[in-house]
C-alpha cells in the first residue's frame, strides 16, 4: 500500500525550507501531497494557480510529489484524499504554540489525523515566505533561499506591480 502524507500550507511562495521538508518527508512516505490553501482572504502575493505552478515546477518530474489545492477544513481535504498524516515543518520555538493548537484542533475535528512535525535543515530555520518577499522587495539576495523558478517569478511579479 502506498504511504501518503499531506503537506499543507499557503506557500506564498514555496521556499527552500518547504522544499527541504518535502525531501525529508519523501524518506518516510511514498507520496507527498502538497496542499495549497485556496484562501483569497489571506491576500496572497501569488494567486492559488501561480503558487501551485511554482511548486509543480520546483518538483518537475518528481512522481512522489503531487500538488493540489484545497479550501475549507484541512481534515476534510485529508479524508477526501484518503490520507491520515499531515506534515508540518517546525522551525523554532516560536512556531510551536500555533502548530500545537492547530494539531490538536485537527485531532479534535478528526481523530484519524495525525500531525507529524519535521525540522528543516538549520540553514532554513529562520526562513519564511514573508521574509523572502520582504528581502527581495528591498533588494536583498534570496538566491539560496528559494528555487530558481520562484526567484524569477518574484522578479516578474514586482516588475509588474511597479509598472
Ligand atoms: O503555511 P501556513 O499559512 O502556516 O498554513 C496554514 C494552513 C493552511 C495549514 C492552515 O491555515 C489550514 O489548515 N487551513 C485550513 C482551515 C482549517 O482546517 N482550519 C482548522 C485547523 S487550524
Amino acid at each position: 500500500m502506498e504511504r501518503k502524507a499531506i503537506y499543507p500550507g499557503s506557500f506564498d511562495p514555496i521556499t527552500n525550507g518547504h522544499v527541504d521538508i518535502i525531501q525529508r518527508g519523501k524518506k518516510i512516505f511514498d507520496k507527498i501531497i502538497v496542499g495549497v490553501l485556496d484562501n483569497p482572504k489571506k491576500n496572497p502575493l501569488f494567486s492559488t494557480e501561480e503558487r501551485v505552478e511554482l511548486i509543480r515546477k520546483a518538483f518537475a518530474n518528481d512522481q512522489a510529489v503531487e500538488v493540489k489545492t484545497f479550501s475549507g477544513l484541512l481534515v476534510e481535504f485529508a479524508r477526501h484524499n484518503d490520507v491520515s498524516v499531515v506534515i508540518r515543518g517546525l522551525r523554532a520555538i516560536s512556531d510551536f504554540e500555533y502548530e500545537f493548537q492547530m494539531a490538536l484542533m485537527n485531532r479534535k475535528l478528526s481523530n484519524e489525523i495525525e500531525t507529524l512535525f519535521m525540522m528543516p535543515s538549520l540553514k532554513y530555520s529562520f526562513l519564511s515566505s514573508n521574509m523572502v518577499k520582504e528581502v527581495f522587495q528591498l533588494g536583498g539576495c534570496i538566491k539560496d533561499l528559494v528555487p530558481p523558478v520562484v526567484e524569477e517569478a518574484l522578479r516578474n511579479k514586482f516588475m509588474n506591480l511597479n509598472k
